[in-house]
């Protein structure tokens, strides 16, 4: 028997581009180019964004135009298998580039088959959803669920360019804008209390909220880039909740929108928190009144109408990745804008959702 010891090359990803502005949508074909120096391209876009943006967009992408079914209908493995094929028939080489329109999950799917395709190939993220805006059009994470769970198979792929356009959010439906407000009071309550206190009087300029946002998230990032540290898993905050949900739901065909999903979970959180001191009771009624403020779900019925007791939830969050030597690991408020990870029995978490 030999060893030898090869080593691991560091990730290939290198620094995410991220340019935010009214507008900025305009310049997509030469940002494009500029930071792929030229390099062919293709759009993969949700179907129903696309219509909706194709001629104010009038970009050409070399590639051509790749349309991922609507919403969380991206995020399976036909889709992506499908999209891999299609990269095939047409040619998208090693030196192409894919850049994703949509919102969250056309990055999942999208992202996931570039991160595949020969091995992987650069990607660039134009979100058109404030939740994707925020959140998940940063950070590299890209994947698709399984019928025993959302987002159990995937990788970090990382954009190497990211463009925001607040502009888009024009066309957003009322419940997915409502949406992305369940993941800006995530990073209220557990990141920033400036923005939290903000947050207490309305919105206010929503390009700097999302600026705010993509600041928090990128320091995470940078600190935590793999979720290795427990630095961003913090960003989980609300997600425990959400993901349980969101997977009972799916086996009744049932789509919960996941921000008010995370809306209903940080008060879980929340009132978790008051339960183990780490919210004073001023606290924990500053958190409900920012919640109530942005209209996220007060109580799980309004969520979901019938709702299911904790004993049918319990195996819902035993499905979660966050689970540790069978111990569930749960973000908690420590305070307003902090957040630590800790421990906590299912079965007790399962009866504060079915509770709320
Ligand atoms: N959306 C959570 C993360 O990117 O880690």
């Amino acid at each position: 028997v030999r060893e030898f010891q090869l080593p691991r090359p560091a990730q290939r990803d290198s620094a995410t581009r991220i340019v935010i502005g009214k507008s900025a949508r305009q310049q997509l074909a030469q940002l494009v180019d500029d930071t792929f120096g030229g390099a062919p391209w293709a759009l993969c876009a949700d179907g129903h964004v696309l219509q909706l943006w194709y001629d104010d967009l009038a970009v050409e992408p070399p590639l051509g135009f790749f349309p991922l079914p609507p919403g969380e209908a991206a995020k399976s493995f036909a889709v992506v298998e499908s999209l891999l094929e299609e990269f095939t028939r047409v040619g998208v080489g090693r030196d192409a580039c894919i850049v994703t329109l949509g919102g969250g999950a056309a990055g999942d799917a999208a992202g996931l088959a570039a991160a595949l395709h020969l091995r992987g190939i650069a990607t660039a993220n134009v979100p058109t959803s404030l939740l994707s805006m925020v959140d998940a059009s940063l950070g590299g994470k890209c994947a698709v669920n399984l019928a025993t769970g959302k987002n159990l198979a995937g990788t970090f792929w990382n954009p190497a360019l990211v463009v925001i356009d607040p502009d888009f959010l024009e066309t957003l439906a009322e419940v997915e804008f409502r949406s992305g407000l369940g993941e800006i009071a995530k990073y209220a309550l557990g990141f920033s209390q400036p923005l939290a206190d903000s947050l207490q009087q309305g919105v206010g300029d929503l390009a700097a909220v999302i600026e705010t946002c993509v600041g928090i998230k990128a320091d995470i990032v940078i600190a935590d880039p793999y979720e290795t540290s427990g630095t961003r898993a913090r960003l989980n905050l609300g997600h425990t909740t959400a993901h349980a949900l969101e997977a009972w739901a799916a086996d009744d065909e049932v789509l919960v929108p996941h921000g008010l999903a995370v809306g209903l979970g940080l008060r879980v959180a929340c009132n978790l928190a008051l339960e183990e001191g780490r919210l004073s009771q001023d606290e924990h009624s500053s958190a409900n009144a920012l919640l109530d403020r942005h209209q996220l779900p007060a109580t799980l019925s309004d969520l979901i109408a019938k709702p299911p007791p904790a004993a049918e939830l319990t195996p819902f969050l035993g499905r979660d990745k966050k689970i540790i030597a069978g111990e569930l690991r749960v973000v908690l408020p420590n305070g307003i804008g902090a957040s630590e990870v800790t421990t906590i029995d299912a079965s007790r978490f399962a009866q504060a959702i079915a509770n709320c």
